[in-house]
């Protein structure tokens, strides 16, 4: 039987946004073994409703709990503002969100900030919160960017397209004068250079994801979780194409990962009708 301690973290997003957490979470702690989960069959997750999100949301934790994992990373942020607090109440494993990390350490870089997210993690105002329960006198503006995350799967980074979106997407921030940018979805790191030729060298910008590695550390380590022997290799799991996901993830992994596709509401009717025939 294997330790509790010895179990993978589970990261999960829609779809590679989520391999920003990973490379941070693999830079603050080697030694730990992971489970990447991508629910590619039904991204984009921001432009859904919140109902929606949590339903997700739960369905990928109940599958989750099922693999055996220590904790469980939402490497989302519109699962993080949509989710978090629900699912935290609901399970029995430590469950983090990007947000709080973020917007923690966004305060201690600016005082002007801006936030560009899904729409549905705009519309929840749950970067605004945060940053002003941290510090009342911060600035805040945020803008939604629905069209990224097509962008980004659809492999359209370097396109012209793609930097007038960008322009459209920050000129209200440049307007009032930013001096701290936050991703606010795990996507955007993927357009750091076309981002960062947009903005002035002198904003700060805030990748969340080192945040919440940072954070996940430190509650391993308080709650003596943290690995103790050699790790296993990463584990991608996704619902929609295996082929195309390891394809778009090359790039950012620097290697071409082997990638499996898994039925996630098969597979909980299949433990459901178990558990039931086990009288459970
Ligand atoms: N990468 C996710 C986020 O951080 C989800 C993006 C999406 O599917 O719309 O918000």
């Amino acid at each position: 039987m294997i330790k509790t301690q010895n179990l993978p973290i589970a990261l999960f997003d829609s779809g590679v946004g989520g391999l920003t957490v990973l490379k941070a979470i693999h830079r603050q702690m080697p030694q730990e073994s992971i489970l990447y989960f991508a629910d590619t069959a039904r991204l984009p997750y921001g432009t859904r409703s919140p109902e929606t999100i949590l339903q997700f949301v739960r369905e990928i934790i109940d599958w989750l709990s099922n693999q055996r994992v220590k904790m469980v990373i939402m490497a989302c942020n519109t699962s993080s503002a949509l989710a978090l607090e629900t699912v935290r109440a609901e399970y029995d494993l430590p469950i983090l969100g990007l947000i709080l990390p973020g917007a923690r350490t966004a305060v201690k870089q600016g005082k002007k900030i801006g936030v560009i997210a899904t729409p549905a993690t705009v519309k929840s105002n749950a970067y605004a919160q945060a940053i002003q329960e941290i510090d009342s006198t911060a600035q805040v503006w945020q803008v939604g960017c629905p069209e990224f995350v097509p962008l980004i799967e659809g492999n359209q980074i370097e396109s012209v397209y793609t930097k007038e979106v960008a322009q459209e997407y920050l000129y209200p921030l440049l307007l009032k004068g930013i001096d701290t940018l936050i991703y606010g979805c795990t996507h955007y790191r993927h357009l750091e250079p076309v981002l960062r030729s947009i903005l002035s060298p002198s904003v700060n910008i805030i990748d969340p994801a080192e945040s919440i590695a940072i954070a996940a550390e430190r509650e391993l380590g308080l709650m003596s979780l943290k690995n103790d022997r050699l790790p296993s290799p990463t584990r991608f799991c996704v619902t929609g194409s295996a082929k195309q996901f390891a394809g778009l993830s090359q790039r950012w992994l620097g290697f071409y990962p082997e990638v499996e596709k898994i039925h996630l509401l098969e597979s909980s009717r299949i433990e459901m009708t178990l558990k039931s025939s086990e009288g459970i």
